[in-house]
């Protein structure tokens, strides 16, 4: 029986391009989802769009002296033609700066306003003085009162993950200014989340327990066992929905107010464009709408979206919610401004045609139930082990011994032996096999029972050795090759939803065009014989070290250029008065002589013209330098430090130094270029 599917994914933000983790978290999950949907024959609507609101945009535009709009603008295309290339079959594809956007969130708050869902509260909210700018969200950053972490969010602690009210924050600073901010007195509407927590916990405490996955539905019940409190949906900014309400003025809805309405507004959109009605899809309580998020969206599509939808009183809520959690790289956190990602426009210019690949590691490998690590040599032994040298070399054989025995025309079958029925039966098997775990959300392991699959055939070649069997038994190699190539048909079928491109080429390798996931589940043939297959082209190809070398050699740029940026700059030591400066005496010199300190690691004995006299200075370099490098160096020496005794050898002075990223020293050289003499001051 056909049923209706509102799938959504979570909008993303439009303030960057997509990386690995947006694709393993979420998109490729609900693609496989919805595609699988479709291939069973049931109405879907997929839905995506841009989330083009909130503060991180702003920020961005900023320090780009560019338009918030010019931002979006440019990620949109950027983001759209990303998800295009891997294939991830949206219906629609939206964005929240759409107008059609703009009034259903306009409307859906004068909604709820008019029927007095809303609390408005006027209470004391940081304000940046000097940026003349009230600051919410991810505008200021402070300490996490949670978990300690300094460098928290106003919304949210990247740390815990637990979300706040920017007040909540100790030392805040403003992410504009930098400057401590000050409390001002500004109106706001809320939502009583309170006021729902019943329904809440009915839902999805009582309701939901056994079919939600246990990452979302642990995060659920700490919430609410956390007590729910109003949460502010207006802010004082510039960019986002105007607040429609009289005494609103300046004021736009909170991003994760106007959002997930998003999902609306979108398929709207495309109700549209179809000349269909958009309202059962959000109303009928026969649809089923799920949501495909990552973790840290968890509690605004479980809690506060469905309070909204709830309040608001005619639309259905989400059957489930089957949020990922994160994707590491390398076993380190993707993130954007260390640059610690695999961004898909880069992948797709370095591997071109290697969509479905990605798409095939970032499910086998898919942070379903935990954190899980992306590493580029996992991503090359799976597609050279599995994609090449199973399912790849299955077909290939399947399609080399075709054309070459039968020229490309599918053989009569003759006497099965119990091997064929048994390979049958067993093939028969897989469509339910993988659709129980894609309608569970086991995605992950859908993909290993396609491989299994793919793996039935090539042990079934292997083991009946048509290529021998050809020279004394012609008749029963007709047999083996029908067998085969119904595998192949079947693998044609099954691999759709999570090799949409590899498919295609195999349905047109195979002349098969209208076969349906019902067929394989029939065990009907879906290769009769005669039927004339096309040419043998390869499905994959084996990734080499030098590919994964290059791959590993970029991540390891970006590590050394953050290194650089981020070394801690250590705050200013206390004032000294001028005098203090001037009894230090500060010389150009010169390196004459030096050796290492015996029975030491980091001692170089030096001889130093100071221009003054020639004298002994211990130095703590040698873990940098030799003693032949630094003969003849130029320095900055400080002469008038008290001597001090270093393993029996008196030292009287000091070189300056620095130190760079990776913890090498260098020379505070002098300017040499006019011949500075030794034993000029510095001052
Ligand atoms: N932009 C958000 C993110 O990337 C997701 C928004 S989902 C929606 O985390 F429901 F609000 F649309
Ligand atoms: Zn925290």
């Amino acid at each position: 029986m056909s049923k209706r599917f509102t799938i959504t994914a979570a909008l993303p933000y439009t303030n960057g391009p997509l990386h690995i983790g947006h694709l393993a978290g979420v998109y490729v999950p609900a693609d496989i989802y919805a595609r699988y949907m479709r291939l069973k024959g049931h109405d879907v609507a997929f839905i995506c769009g841009s989330d083009e609101h909130g503060v991180p945009i702003t920020i961005k535009a900023k320090k780009e002296g560019v338009s918030p709009q010019d931002i979006v603008d440019h990620f949109n295309s950027n983001i759209k033609s990303s998800f295009k290339d891997f294939g991830i079959s949206f219906d629609n594809y939206s964005r929240t700066s759409a107008k059609i956007h703009h009034e259903t969130a306009s409307d859906f708050f004068t909604n709820l306003h008019a029927k007095g869902e809303f609390i408005e509260e006027t209470n004391a909210q940081l304000y940046d003085s000097k940026a003349a700018q009230f600051l919410a969200d991810r505008f200021v950053i402070g300490t996490c009162p949670k978990c300690g972490n300094e460098e928290s969010y106003g919304d949210q602690c990247e740390a815990c993950g637990t979300s706040h009210n920017a007040t909540d924050l100790l030392n805040p600073k403003s992410a504009i200014t930098g400057v401590t901010p000050s409390l001002k007195e500004t109106k706001h509407w809320f939502l009583p989340l309170d006021k729902h927590e019943l329904f809440l916990k009915e839902w999805i405490l009582d309701g939901h327990k056994s079919d939600w996955k246990p990452n979302v539905y642990g995060q659920c019940k700490s919430w609410i066992d956390d007590g729910l409190r109003p949460r502010a949906v207006t802010r004082d900014l510039d960019w986002g929905i105007p607040v429609p309400v009289k005494g609103a003025e300046g004021k736009v809805l909170y991003v994760w107010f106007d959002a997930p309405i998003g999902y609306i507004s979108s398929t709207k959109e495309w109700a549209k464009r179809q000349g269909k009605d958009w309202e059962p899809y959000w109303k009928d309580n026969k649809t089923t709408l799920v949501h495909f998020i990552g973790k840290d969206n968890i509690v605004f599509h479980c809690i506060i979206f469905p309070a909204m939808l709830k309040a608001e009183g005619s639309y259905i809520l989400p059957t489930n919610v089957p949020a990922n959690e994160f994707l590491n790289l390398e076993g380190q956190k993707l993130s954007t401004s260390k640059n610690w990602a695999v961004w898909l426009p880069d992948y797709l210019k370095e591997f071109p045609d290697k969509q479905d690949v990605l798409r095939y590691v970032l499910t086998a490998t898919a942070p379903e139930t935990k954190d899980n690590d992306f590493t580029w040599k996992d991503f090359q032994a799976r597609n050279n082990n599995e994609l090449v040298a199973i399912f790849g070399n299955f077909i290939n054989r399947v399609m080399v011994l075709t054309s070459k025995y039968y020229n490309g025309m599918a053989p009569t079958p003759q006497n099965f032996s119990s091997e064929d029925i048994a390979v049958l039966k067993l093939m028969k098997s897989y469509p339910v096999t993988i659709s129980n775990s894609i309608e569970r959300y086991r995605f992950r392991e859908a993909s290993q029972e396609f491989m299994n699959l793919a793996r039935l055939g090539n042990k079934f070649l292997a083991d009946s050795e048509p290529w021998k069997v050809i020279k004394t038994d012609p008749d029963r190699v007709q047999t083996i090759m029908y067998v085969a190539l119904q595998i192949a048909a079947a693998l044609a079928v099954l691999s759709e939803p999570l090799l949409p491109m590899s498919s295609q080429k195999l349905k047109t390798m195979l002349n098969l065009d209208l076969i349906s996931w019902k067929d394989v589940e029939s065990g009907d043939p879906m290769i009769n014989p005669s039927h004339e297959i096309g040419k043998p082209e390869l499905l994959f190809a084996k990734i080499e070290d030098t590919e994964i070398d290059f791959q590993l050699e970029k991540l390891a740029q970006s590590k050394l250029a953050n290194e650089t940026a981020n070394k801690k700059i250590e705050s200013q030591k206390e004032i000294i008065s001028f005098e203090d400066f001037s009894k230090l005496d500060i010389r150009v010199g010169t390196v004459l002589a030096a050796k290492k300190m015996p029975k030491t690691k980091k001692l170089l004995v030096l001889q130093v013209d100071t221009g003054v006299d020639v004298r002994t200075i211990v130095s703590g370099i040698a873990d940098s330098f030799t003693a032949e490098e630094v003969i003849g160096k130029r320095v900055t020496v400080l002469i008038n430090l008290a001597p001090r005794n270093l393993r029996g050898v008196e030292s009287q002075g000091m070189i300056l130094m620095t130190e760079t990223a990776d913890g090498k020293l260098v020379f505070v050289n002098p300017d040499t270029s006019h011949n500075a003499a030794n034993g000029l001051k510095i001052s």
